[in-house]
Order: C-alpha cells, then structure tokens, then sequence
C-alpha cells in the first residue's frame, strides 16, 4: 500500500475538489491505485487569507468529508504553503506543518525566484526548527531544481513526472536512488482519474525497491502523526 504525500482532496478547501461528489471520487481512484493514506495539502496563500481563517476551512472541509466517506484510506490533514515574502517569520506558521509533526510542505513561487527565497527556506529550517520539504520539485527548471537539492530539504516528486522521456525519468530514478527525493504524490486536482492512474504508473516505474524506501519515508515523518 501506498501514501499519497501531497493532493488537493479536500471538498471546497482550495480549487482541488469542488464538493464531496468530487472528493469521494479522489479517493476511489486513490484506493485503485493501491493508496492507504493521503496527506491533504491545500493550498495556503499568505496573501489570501489568515492561518486561522485556513485552518477553520480545512477543518470543516475535512469534517463534511469523514462524515461521507466510509472507506478505509487515512487522511493526514497538512497544507502546501506558498512560499513568499516574510513567510518565514509568521508566527502561525508551525500551524500549518502535516498535523502532529513539524515537517512542512512548501511550494516555490514561479521562477525566476528571489533572491530571499533561500534564505526564507534556511530560516524555516534553522530559527523556526521545522523541517521544510519542497513540493513537486519536477515542476522547476533544473536550476531552480539544482539550487533546490543543495539545499537539503526532504524533497517531494510529482507522479507525472514519470510520464516523462525515458531520460528524464532515468534522471528522477537516480535521484530516488541518491536520497535526494524523498517522497511521491499525485497532486491531485479534479476527479482523481488521471492523477491517480499517474500515480500507479510511476510506482511501476519506480519499481519495488525504490518505491519502498520512499513509503518507508513517507512513513517515517507521519509516524508522530499516526500517533496522535
Ligand atoms: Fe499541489
């Protein structure tokens, strides 16, 4: 069984579900593609709204969710946090990691990035004691990526990304394979029926092995979670 570290299920929490029709066919698709748990990451844009007004959304979103779903997929509530100027220094922000840990799923702005931007995430990191993990890293440029992986955050991969050519995929393998990505996702947006077949074709892909050391890190950061 697999977990889904980063998806937009949530009914009405962001533009990733519009409803619970929606969501629950999410979590369809996610259980055939062998999905056990999904952690819920919504978007959080600091110029949007407050962390307190995201945090009641996301917990009524989830609420009206649990209160239609009967199956057996467990969900991890979390966020994606939009990286941007003076995130670093907002006081709610150990609110926003992956519910019972302090690890934090942080989305870079497009490229070209800021100078500051490195150092919000190193802040993040070292004043603030969270652990950031960067999202879909196959989205940036491979400068953007390179800058990314010298930082030494845990890094998320996309599912899509291996729909890629062969040597790009090859590329992402062997980065798995240096544990410089950590972590798979679908990104769900929508009903789920693509993604998730997006998601079983990259765990093929990626093989046994690999794949089971990235659940076994996936793991290992909700363990706190599981826990609560
Ligand atoms: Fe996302």
């Amino acid at each position: 069984m697999y977990i889904d570290f980063h998806a937009h299920i949530l009914p009405n929490a962001d533009h990733g579900s519009d409803g619970i029709p929606n969501s629950l066919a999410q979590l369809e698709n996610a259980a055939r593609a062998g999905i056990s748990t999904i952690v819920a990451t919504p978007h959080y844009y600091a110029r949007e709204r407050s962390v307190e007004e995201f945090l009641e959304k996301r917990e009524a979103a989830y609420n009206e969710l649990m209160s239609n779903y009967n199956g057996d997929i467990k969900i991890i509530k979390a966020a994606e946090v939009q990286i941007s100027l003076g995130i670093e220094k907002l006081p709610e922000l150990p609110k926003l990691c992956i519910e019972g840990t302090n690890y934090i799923l942080l989305e870079f702005p497009n490229e070209p990035w800021p100078y500051w931007i490195y150092d919000a995430v190193t802040e993040i990191a070292r004043e603030r004691r969270l652990r950031p993990i960067c999202a879909h890293i196959d989205r940036y440029s491979h400068i953007g990526r390179d800058k990314i992986l010298n930082l030494n955050m845990d890094v998320q991969i996309n599912a899509s990304a291996f729909l890629d050519t062969r040597r790009r995929r090859n590329y992402y393998l062997e980065l798995i394979g240096d544990d410089a990505v950590h972590l798979l996702g679908s990104d769900v947006h929508g009903d789920g029926n693509l993604s998730y077949k997006d998601f079983a074709y990259a765990v093929k892909k990626i093989g046994g092995p690999l794949m089971a050391e990235m659940t076994n890190n996936a793991k290992k950061i909700l363990a706190k979670s599981e826990n609560k």
